[in-house]
């Protein structure tokens, strides 16, 4: 309970102020190193699991972006049979800061500064009524524990509502990749595709040579 109190407090303060430093860049070659080897991550497993389609045009989401660290991977993959993509991530807490005192939305501005045609929502995914043809996301919330911990107030815990808004609007002839982590985020996230009734492709562990992630990560395709 102290939990939410305090995460509904700082959430609060954070959204309020939209307190942080300005124009972040990242200088430092390690963690640019690691962000090249995530946006290589990235690319790799939406070339494993996503069917390319020669389009011109496609609307691509991402939910849950953070600071959207890895939009480059994703941009380039979907460029690679895309035209024009055309992308949005969308961010809830995108207020939150780092404590280099720039928040995540400043940060997210570094990384997809060179992207065409891409932008970074703060806000509330269920705000978002545009359709897709492309949505992308990684590592949903699907208990309350970590909701709690990444500080977001406990009434934004609706992991069906969440699901149900994205297959609402995803494009028919859409794809969706979700991406979880553990066997038992992925047995929940199995459960919550079955009871909306949501047609999926288990696609079971993801992994690329790139990156090695401490827990096992899971994959699901809807195909709309
Ligand atoms: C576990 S993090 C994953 C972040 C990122 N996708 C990644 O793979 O590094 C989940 C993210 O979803 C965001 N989120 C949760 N509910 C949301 C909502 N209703 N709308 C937009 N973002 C949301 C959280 O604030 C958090 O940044």
């Amino acid at each position: 309970m102290f939990e939410n109190i305090k995460n509904n407090i700082d959430f609060f303060i954070r959204n309020k102020t939209k307190f942080s430093r300005k124009n972040f860049v990242e200088k430092n070659e390690e963690k640019l190193l690691h962000n090249y080897l995530e946006n290589l991550y990235t690319f790799d497993i939406l070339e494993q699991c996503l069917k390319s389609s020669n389009a011109e045009n496609a609307f691509i989401l991402d939910i849950g972006s953070k600071n959207w660290y890895y939009a480059k991977g994703e941009y380039y993959f979907f460029k690679s049979f895309i035209k024009k993509p055309h992308m949005d991530g969308v961010e809830l807490d995108a207020y939150r800061l780092y404590s280099n005192l720039y928040s995540r939305y400043e940060t997210a501005k570094f990384y997809i500064k060179d992207l065409k045609n891409t932008n970074y929502i703060a806000g509330d995914f269920l705000s978002i009524n545009k359709n897709y043809d492309y949505i992308v996301w990684f590592l949903p919330f699907v208990t309350k524990k970590p909701l709690r911990h990444w500080g977001l107030p406990d009434r934004y815990f609706m992991p069906k509502k969440l699901l149900a808004h994205a297959y609402k609007i995803l494009n028919p002839n859409g794809q969706m990749l979700i991406v979880n982590q553990s066997i038992n985020e992925a047995i929940i996230q199995k459960q919550l595709l079955e009871e909306l009734n949501i047609k999926y492709t288990e696609k079971g562990i993801v992994k690329s040579n790139f990156l090695e992630y401490k827990n096992d990560r899971y994959a699901f395709i809807v195909n709309k």
